[in-house]
């Protein structure tokens, strides 16, 4: 099969689009072809080698997680699939899988039924960016509708889906972005927007339940005035000091620090697609490119030249 493979860490000149075997499914797992992958910061940071705490992806190692496709074959004691149904999800990379492949074999816990109503490309946009989103506002925060909402990086992946799901829920929302994304994010549904280039978003003179810093941009103590007495501060870049600020914060007061890692299931994916097919959640494409181009689609991003998702066109 065709893969965007690394053999060593780097930047995107280690990237190389070649013939890797075909992944097979190992007991209590699926092979999906892969039809739509999308790319998260997360792939890049894995192949710079730069997430120590996380761990290294084994070598040579495939780029991406996130995919949609159909499945092509069940390991042994898989229960509730069958080949050719439609299905979206995350391969976990630390043993060098990935998503930018023709094929990808994974556990079946990490894989949901795309719903008829949702295409590939939406469905690939999923499970990192918009996982994360809710995982944080419903399962950690468990935001409710007229509670004060922060979002720092509400123009990114992660943010404008935080933005979306805030406003389903009600919540009253500030979103902090750049000056070329105001009115995308004031369009998403947030009541004020907070332009991180020419103002100081950690000054707005507003007390917060949730600050949800999607973008990693402040730490506790910078974030710790701005919240209620019981606010929740949530930071997407897990760092020894975050750990240490969660700890006292529960020792010292109702106030929470979490630093955020996402847990990928069945049940997160399943409640992702579901909001999706709603159209709760409408992930922003700014563009599919091709295996040949993930590379390059990696360096716009990590130059922070994406506004949104970037998919990948992997089969037909
Ligand atoms: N820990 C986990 O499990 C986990 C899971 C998912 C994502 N993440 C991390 O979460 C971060 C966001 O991911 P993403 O996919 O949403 O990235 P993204 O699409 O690149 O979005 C980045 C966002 O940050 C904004 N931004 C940049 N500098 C800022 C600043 N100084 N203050 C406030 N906002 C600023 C950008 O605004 P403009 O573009 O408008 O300038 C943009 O909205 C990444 O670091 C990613 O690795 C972590």
């Amino acid at each position: 099969m065709q893969a965007v493979m690394y053999d060593r860490f780097g930047d995107e000149s280690v990237l190389s689009l070649r013939e890797a075997a075909v992944a097979q499914p190992a007991r209590g797992e699926v092979q999906v072809r892969v039809r739509m992958a999308s790319l998260n910061p997360i792939d890049f940071k894995l192949r710079s080698g730069i997430l120590r705490m996380l761990g290294r992806p084994k070598r040579p190692a495939i780029t991406g997680k996130d995919f949609a496709g159909e499945i092509s074959a069940l390991g042994a004691g898989v229960q509730g699939y069958k080949v050719g149904q439609r299905v979206f999800g995350s391969v976990d990379p630390l043993g060098g899988r990935g998503s930018c492949a023709q094929f990808v074999a994974l556990s079946a816990d990490l894989i949901a039924l795309t719903p008829e109503a949702v295409s590939d490309e939406i469905a690939a946009s999923l499970p990192v960016a918009s996982g994360t989103a809710l995982q944080s506002l419903t399962d950690i925060a468990r935001l409710q509708a007229g509670q004060a909402i922060l979002i720092s990086g509400a123009s990114g992946a992660v943010g404008a889906t935080a933005v979306q799901l805030a406003r389903s829920i009600g919540a009253r929302i500030t979103g902090v972005c750049g000056t070329a994304n105001l009115d995308y994010v004031r369009s998403l549904g947030a009541e004020r927007v907070i332009d991180y280039k020419t103002e100081d978003w950690l000054r707005p003179g507003q007390h917060f339940d949730v600050i949800f810093d999607a973008a990693a941009a402040a730490s506790f103590a910078q974030a710790r005035p701005l919240l209620t007495t019981s606010g929740f501060y949530i930071n997407t870049m897990p760092r020894l000091a975050l750990y240490w600020a969660a700890l006292v914060a529960r020792a010292t007061s109702r106030q929470r620090c979490v630093p955020f890692l996402l847990k990928t299931d069945a049940a997160l994916l399943a409640r992702l697609a579901k909001l999706a097919a709603e159209r709760v959640i409408v992930p922003h494409i700014q563009e599919i490119v091709d295996l040949s181009q993930v590379a390059s689609a990696q360096r716009r991003m990590r130059q922070g030249k994406v506004h949104g998702k970037v998919c990948v066109r992997v089969g037909a």
